[in-house]
């Protein structure tokens, strides 16, 4: 017998969520795979090229927070996505920095972060989408941050960095990112490309960085 209910499956566009993770899975092993990372977590990588990555990683951060503080607040559900005040994280690592001795004021834009700043304007009238897709990879990284957290500290316990950067949520980690991703799946579909978009530039912007620091 043949269903008279038409089927509209096939025209459903996947949850945002599920969509960013398949569709950035790429750039992530990426990111992950980096021979940087590798040297990072056998702390093989000197600790002054560590605190370059933390440090362009901390101005990535506060022009990310800058620029979705400056876009108007709306009612579109992109607005949902605008961290709270313990969702701010480049202050983390703004005193981890300090607490390894670095001047946070004096740090300046590797090429990588100066190319996203000068390369990028974000819509004046709401909140840039894109913004949305960078904050995305930002917040998704604290899953795979919370592990490496140990590996690190140990790695850089010369430093005397507490690396709290690294797992700012604790306990509620998980929690926090299933609230996260539900939110993102209310983003109006004609927005999506433009999130995607955003989240393959951060991508892209973590891997220019570590490619800046490998450089002799
Ligand atoms: C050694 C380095 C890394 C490891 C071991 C790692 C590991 C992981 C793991 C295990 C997850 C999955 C969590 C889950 O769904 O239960 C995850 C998610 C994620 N990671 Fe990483 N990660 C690393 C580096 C990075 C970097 C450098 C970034 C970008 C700054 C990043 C961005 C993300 C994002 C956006 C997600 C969320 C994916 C999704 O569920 O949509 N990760 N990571």
């Amino acid at each position: 017998m043949t269903s008279t209910t038409p089927d509209t499956s096939a025209t459903e566009p996947m949850p945002l969520a599920d969509r960013l993770k398949t569709e950035t899975a790429e750039a992530h092993l990426q990111a992950e795979k980096h021979p940087l990372m590798a040297q990072m977590l056998s702390g093989r990588l000197p600790a002054e090229q560590f605190l370059g990555y933390y440090s362009q990683l901390y101005l990535a951060h506060q022009w990310l927070e800058q620029a979705i503080g400056r876009a108007p607040v709306t009612s579109d559900p992109l607005d949902m996505l605008r961290p709270t005040d313990d969702g701010h994280h480049s202050h983390l690592l703004a005193s981890d920095l300090a607490a390894a001795g670095v001047n946070v004021a004096g740090i300046m834009p590797g090429p990588a972060v100066a190319n996203l700043i000068a390369s990028f304007s974000p819509l004046s009238d709401r909140l840039d989408p894109q913004l949305v897709g960078m904050r995305y990879v930002l917040e998704g990284s604290t899953n795979g941050n919370r592990m490496i957290a140990p590996h690190l500290r140990k790695a850089y316990a010369s430093t005397g960095n507490p690396l709290t950067y690294l797992d700012p949520y604790g306990e509620s980690q998980r929690p926090r990112w299933q609230a996260f991703r539900a939110a993102l799946n209310t983003i109006k579909p004609q927005d999506h490309d433009a999130v995607l978009k955003g989240a393959t530039a951060m991508f892209h912007l973590i891997h220019d960085i570590a490619q800046d620091l490998s450089k002799p």
